[in-house]
């Protein structure tokens, strides 16, 4: 009820803005009696991924909490896991304004955001800051103004800086919206990358006597043997779980709409159907040796469910939570509970 007063609120304002004011105003009601308004209790639904135990399986995805600063409220809200990020070394204000639309007819998103962020070091801050023992996955990625060839070392110095602090790593190269970026997803490049990763997750693990696991964020807007290729990759490399997918280049489903032809990645309704069977195809060629979370389109507990016949083993939500609220995670818990 609460958050349909809000987002009534919030749909009336620039999308960037009312984010902005969602995120501040999350931050300031954290752990204060007045989180009551967005709170819930419901039963758990333990589900072990990655060697982790995660206390339900529906997480928050990428791009909401960049900087990580409302990690309690999220947690409060009752995600099973909080994936904050994109960080990048350096904090970069990403692309010009507007850069975030709606596309409400089709409980859709189009961004083009370009991984804003205000840097690894303050993003460790606000780690080392949260009190409510939420489980945080960090997602890192490249500055925009690092060549691509030399991506690897910003990935690199990422990792080192949130490991301590992290439940898991998310590796995104699937972004549409940082030029270059999605290269990495192919041939020697990517198992360059994948190798000196794991190579580094092995020092981490022994420098600070905990493994924490790494995971690949991967793009809807493969072909078959892409997908083939990657997953060859990941396995060969170890890697501990896979991420699928990022948002889309793709406008099915919006054409004609308002906003459809911004530049961007579509997230979404629209993209629940093309999320799912990359999943699919994912899970047939990992061969349930690397698991999976899904993400993309969720907008129900259904679609949620769907998902995890496709073969992921955790679900993410970004389009859905702003569209349905918090009461989605409760859906999707509770689906999961009594299938
Ligand atoms: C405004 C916005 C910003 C995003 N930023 C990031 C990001 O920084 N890193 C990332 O890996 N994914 C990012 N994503 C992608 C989401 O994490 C998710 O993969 C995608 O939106 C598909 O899920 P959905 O259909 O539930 O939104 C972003 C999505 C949106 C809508």
């Amino acid at each position: 009820m609460f958050y349909k007063i809000a987002q009534k609120v919030m749909f009336q304002m620039d999308p960037e803005k009312a984010h902005h004011f969602a995120i501040a105003s999350l931050k300031a009601t954290a752990n204060t009696p007045l989180d009551c308004f967005y709170a819930q209790k419901f039963a758990q639904a333990p589900v072990e991924f990655m060697g982790v135990t995660f206390p339900n399986p529906v997480g928050l995805a990428a791009g909401m909490d960049k900087d990580g600063e409302c990690i309690d409220g999220f947690h409060a809200m009752g995600f099973g896991h909080i994936e904050v990020g994109t960080v990048t070394p350096r904090p970069q204000p990403g692309n010009d304004l507007p850069r975030l639309f709606r596309l409400k007819p089709a409980k859709a998103i189009i961004n083009r955001m370009g991984f804003n962020n205000k840097g690894v070091d303050n993003l460790v801050a606000n780690l080392k800051a949260a009190k409510s023992g939420a489980l945080v996955g960090v997602n890192i990625g490249k500055n925009k103004d690092t060549p691509v060839d030399q991506g690897k070392d910003d990935y690199l110095i990422c990792m080192e800086k949130v490991y301590e602090y992290s439940a898991y790593i998310a590796i995104n190269i699937s972004s549409p919206n940082t030029p270059g970026l999605r290269s990495l997803q192919y041939g020697d490049l990517l198992d360059d990358l994948l190798g000196s990763l794991k190579a580094k997750q092995k020092d981490l693990a022994e420098k600070h006597g905990k493994y924490v696991p790494i995971a690949l964020k991967i793009a809807p807007d493969l072909s078959s043997e892409e997908i083939e290729n990657i997953a060859e990759s990941l396995i060969k490399n170890q890697f501990d779980g896979a991420i699928a997918t990022n948002t889309t280049l793709s406008r099915d489903g919006v054409s004609g709409l308002m906003n459809s032809n911004e530049a961007g990645g579509l997230s979404g309704k629209p993209l629940n159907s093309l999320s799912t069977a990359v999943i699919k195809q994912l899970a047939d060629c990992l061969k349930g040796e690397i698991p999976i979370i899904g993400v993309g389109g969720i907008n129900t507990a259904s679609d949620a469910l769907n998902k995890l016949d496709a073969g992921a083993k955790m679900v993410q939500i970004y389009s859905g939570f702003i569209y349905q609220g918090p009461k989605l995670i409760q859906d999707i818990v509770e689906a999961y509970r009594v299938r």
